[in-house]
């Protein structure tokens, strides 16, 4: 397994940090790096504005492509890929293909497996549809939005995150809606909430396990909304959190469609 260096290109200092890889082989300085990894997204939450005289991506094929080119290199600069996210300027006619919804919860739907180093998806929400409280996994995660806005609502961690093994939920594939298990008895604080935003079509938000957990949804009762979600490491296993109790869950993250096409190993 080859490792993943994510590299920010802060006031041009160029760092490079060793990002998750094979822990058996890891190294003093692999171990080394990928610590300064979680300080470093400790401070990136990610740009507002494409950089200037960087290059742009006309076309959804094109952001496909540069991505790829990217992350083809041991040496990403996380700041770089949320400006390729950015410059991409939503059409419909390009991502409608992928963009598979679900009358009763919002869909997954794998547009690049990327090399095995991210993946890249489009996220359909009907009216009022809405991601559990979740964890991303280690990963780094971007989201744009293709059509429509989405709410996002932060929250810091519990104080207790230890996992509960025992209640598994899927989520994702429209098997389950996520934490559809019998309630145990648990005892812990609500989650603080710590912001709420709205992203418009075009933007682009970033989020890591450092900056908190939060919540999407879908705040429309009229619109659908699509958005744009890459994911690096690509993960199957996450965490949903119970915001009155703060109860973790382990989650399976499956795909309601695959390139284009309806997954058969999720369907109903
Ligand atoms: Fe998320």
């Amino acid at each position: 397994m080859t490792s993943l260096v994510v590299l920010e290109n802060n006031n041009n200092n160029n760092h490079h940090y060793q990002f998750d890889g094979d822990k058996d082989s890891s190294t003093t300085s692999d171990r080394e790096s990928e610590k300064y990894l979680r300080e470093l997204t400790k401070t990136f939450t990610g740009i507002d504005k494409p950089l200037k005289n960087a290059r742009k991506c006309e076309t959804l094929n094109d952001l496909m492509r540069e991505l790829r080119q990217t992350f083809d290199s041991d040496h990403v600069n996380i700041e770089y890929v949320n400006h390729l996210m950015l410059s991409y300027e939503s059409n419909p006619a390009e991502w409608r293909k992928f963009a598979k919804f679900d009358r009763f919860r919002y869909t997954r739907n794998l547009v690049d497996a990327g090399n095995g180093k991210y993946n890249l998806m489009i996220l359909c929400w009907n009216e009022g549809h809405a991601s559990a409280i979740h964890d991303h996994a280690d990963s780094h995660c971007f989201m744009k939005m293709l059509k429509g806005q989405l709410m996002e609502t932060r929250y810091a961690w519990p104080k207790d995150a230890s996992v509960n093994d025992d209640c598994k939920a899927d989520i994702g594939n429209g098997n389950g809606a996520g934490g559809h298990h019998e309630e145990q008895e648990y005892n812990g604080d609500e989650l603080e909430e710590l912001s709420r935003s709205t992203l418009e079509t075009n933007g682009v938000c970033y989020i890591n396990d450092t900056l908190g957990l939060h919540r999407v949804e879908n705040p429309s009762h009229t619109d659908v909304a699509v958005s744009l979600h890459l994911y690096c490491p690509p993960f199957d296993v996450c965490s949903i959190f119970n915001k009155q109790t703060g109860k973790r869950t382990k989650c399976n993250v499956t795909f309601w469609s695959k390139f284009g096409k309806r997954d058969p190993a999720n369907a109903n």
